[in-house]
């Protein structure tokens, strides 16, 4: 399957419906946490216009530790209730970032990047983690973006069943 960039005509609802229909396909009936996220970050790299960051950050414990992602190395562990991601995991909500010079403790990863967006990730109400897109464009995400990407998120989490989620609560009472 070819990803199809967004063209010059036709809305930013048309193109994350199109491409949530590509990662659908993509995915197919692949079930396992590391290949779906991989080739989720994969294909929204590929066609996600003017972004220089796409991952993801799985919760482990009280912290999200980096997931896969396309981009420069980032930093590997985020506490909850630090950074764009641990506030957005906290708060459950999708935050959007138009200058990330003005969002009080972001972390810096790229240097590069000026806005951000980032979508929680919810299993039947649980949280699972996080996905994060940087963009090196100052306000790159809108509220077209904030549905798209949710939408996505969706798409990936669907293809998940319960028990092919990492176990956190395990994992938070080992640690
Ligand atoms: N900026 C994020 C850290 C992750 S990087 O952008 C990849 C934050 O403030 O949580």
């Amino acid at each position: 399957m070819e990803p199809t960039a967004r063209g010059a005509s036709g809305s930013k609802a048309f193109f994350y419906q199109h491409l949530c229909e590509q990662l659908d396909q993509l995915l197919g009936e692949e079930r396992d946490f590391i290949a779906n996220a991989a080739n989720t970050t994969a294909l929204l790299y590929q066609v996600l216009p003017d972004i220089n960051w796409v991952g993801f950050y799985v919760l482990e414990g009280r912290e999200l530790v980096l997931g896969p992602f396309q981009g420069k190395p980032a930093c590997a562990r985020i506490a909850l209730g630090k950074g764009v991601c641990g506030t957005a995991a906290v708060e459950r909500k999708t935050i959007i970032v138009p200058d990330v010079t003005r969002f009080a403790g972001h972390i810096v990863c790229d240097t590069a990047s000026q806005s951000e967006i980032v979508v929680p990730l919810l299993n039947w109400g649980k949280l699972i983690g996080v996905l994060d897109v940087d963009s090196a464009s100052l306000n790159r995400f809108d509220e077209d973006d904030r549905e798209g990407l949710e939408s996505l998120a969706s798409v990936f989490l669907a293809s998940q069943t319960t028990d092919d989620l990492p176990d956190l609560s395990e994992r938070a009472v080992k640690n």
